[in-house]
Parts: structure tokens; sequence; C-alpha cells
């Protein structure tokens, strides 16, 4: 299903894939493209036969981030009121594990975009940054925060005021992406496939749990853990999945 030019839309199986398409400004995220992206993926989210979404762009372009050409006469009260922000949370509040196919620049925006992702396969020639500083700004869409929570202070920091850029390899090294592949997009969507044959409840939970480790102190985390294994004892699937591992059988999830 084509959605519109700037988000090319499609199933494989209980996977969706959103592709980026704005290939003559390198992906840049105009309103329209993340307009568009949010509509997609929030109705993946609400749809129970999608298990998985990979975001992906070209080969050389995931994105290059937000749009400077937009961005470059906006005023501080059209940026305060810019509605874009409520975009950037609504991908962000996205229950269905998401995994970012990048190959070649995801830069500003579209390194956030990785950033919101829960996985993110890179290509060898992948290459991630937060450039914004060299335009006289600062990333806008949680650059500052995902980016230091997964590599470090100090490393977020030389990102973010150097602009520098780093390569796949580096990302690996950094522990920023999952894994680095020449066939990045089959990869990707291969991962993707394995989270969706998984019991579709208990995924969810365990993206919850995995992202409240960002949000809450050790106690409070584990404590909410627990609720949350609690729940997933509360399903019928892991009835199936325990009884399929006596029987020495594949299991037959429900998300039930
Ligand atoms: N916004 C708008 N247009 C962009 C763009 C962007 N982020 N990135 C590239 N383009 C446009 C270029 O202006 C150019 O358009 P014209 O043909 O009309 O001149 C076209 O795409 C091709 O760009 P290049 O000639 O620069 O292509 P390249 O292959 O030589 O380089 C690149 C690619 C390294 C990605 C380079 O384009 C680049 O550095 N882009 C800007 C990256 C950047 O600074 N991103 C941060 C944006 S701010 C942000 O994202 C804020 C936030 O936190 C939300």
């Amino acid at each position: 299903m084509t959605v519109s030019e700037v988000v090319l839309a499609e199933r494989d199986g209980a996977v969706g894939i959103a592709r980026l398409n704005r290939p003559e400004a390198r992906n840049a995220l105009s309103a329209d493209l993340m307009e568009r992206l949010v509509e997609v993926i929030e109705d993946w989210d609400a749809d129970d036969d999608v298990r998985c979404i990979v975001i992906a762009g070209g080969d050389d372009y995931f994105a290059a981030g937000a749009d400077i050409k937009a961005m470059r006469e906006r005023s501080f009260q059209e940026t305060m009121a810019n509605p874009t922000s409520v975009l950037w949370s609504r991908l962000a509040a996205c229950r269905t594990p998401m995994i970012a196919a990048v190959s070649g620049f995801a830069l500003g925006g579209g390194c956030e975009l990785a950033l919101i992702c829960d996985m993110i396969v890179a290509s060898e020639k992948a290459e991630f940054g937060q450039p914004e500083i060299t335009l006289g700004i600062i990333p806008g869409a949680g650059g500052t925060q995902r980016l230091t929570r997964v590599i470090g202070k100090q490393r977020a920091m030389e990102l973010v005021l150097t602009g520098r850029r780093v390569s796949a390899q580096e990302a690996l090294a950094m522990g920023f992406v999952n894994r680095v592949e020449k066939q990045w997009f089959e990869a990707a969507v291969e991962l993707a496939q394995v989270v969706a044959r998984r019991a579709p409840i208990a995924v969810r939970l365990g993206k919850q749990a995995v992202q409240a480790a960002d949000e809450t102190a050790l106690a409070a985390g584990i404590a909410y853990e627990r609720r949350l294994y609690e729940l997933a004892m509360a399903t019928e699937d892991r009835l199936e999945g325990m009884a399929a591992f006596i029987e020495k059988r594949r299991p037959e999830f429900r998300g039930r």
C-alpha cells in the first residue's frame, strides 16, 4: 500500500516497512514527510497483525535531518508553535517495536529518528551524526538525550559540540547500532521477522520494560518490570509457549 510519495509503506507478512522517499532532498524530514510517517506508524501500531516495524531510507541516505530550507525562515515564535515536536513524541509513543535500517547519512533529525527506533541495522556505508552545531543550533528531537543514554556523556558531548560524523563501524563499537550488514535492508527485515514471530503481548511488555530503564531509577524500574512480568504470566500465549517447549514443538502465539 502506498500512503504517499514521501513515505512508501508496504507489508511483508507481520512486518510493516516504511521507506522515506525524498531523494531530491536527501530524505530531509519535511513536515509533510513527518506527518505521513507518523500516520503510517500509528496505523500499524493500532493493527494487531503488524508485529514489528522497519523504517528505512535509501542506499545513500537514511535522512539528512530536518528540512533546513524550511527552517531557515522560521521565526522564534513559529518554532515555539511548530507542531512537529508533537510528531516526534507520537513516534516515540509507538508500542510496536521499530527497527531503523540505515544506509548512508543519518544526520540531525535523521540520526534522532534512528535513535527513536528500538534497534538499528546499518550498512557498511552508514554515517551517523548530529551536525546541528555547524548550523548554529542544537538537536531538537531528542538527540542530546537519547544519544547520551546510548553512548555515554563524553562521546555524546563530542558529537553534539563538534558535529563530527561517525562511521557504521565506530557506531557499532559504541553500541549505537545492533549490527552492520552488507545486505542491510534484508537484515533489518529479517530481524523484524524474528521479533514478529514472538508472543505479541510479551514483545510489547518487553519493549515497555526496557524503555523504562531510561525513565526510572533502578528500584522503581525493577518493580515496574515485575508488574509487567506478572502481566506476561497472565497471558494465554505464555501457557502456549511453555507447553510448546515441553512438547518439543513450535509455539503458536495468538496475542492473547
Ligand atoms: N534540509 C533540506 N535540504 C537538504 C538537506 C536538509 N537537511 N540536506 C540536503 N539537502 C538538499 C541540499 O540543499 C541539496 O539541494 P539542492 O539540490 O536544491 O541544492 C540536495 O539536498 C543535495 O544535497 P547536497 O548537494 O549537500 O548532497 P551531498 O550528497 O553532497 O551531501 C549531506 C549530503 C552530507 C547529507 C549534506 O546534504 C548535508 O550535510 N546535509 C545537511 C545535514 C544537516 O545539517 N542536518 C541537520 C539538520 S537540522 C536538524 O535536523 C534539527 C533537528 O534536530 C530536528
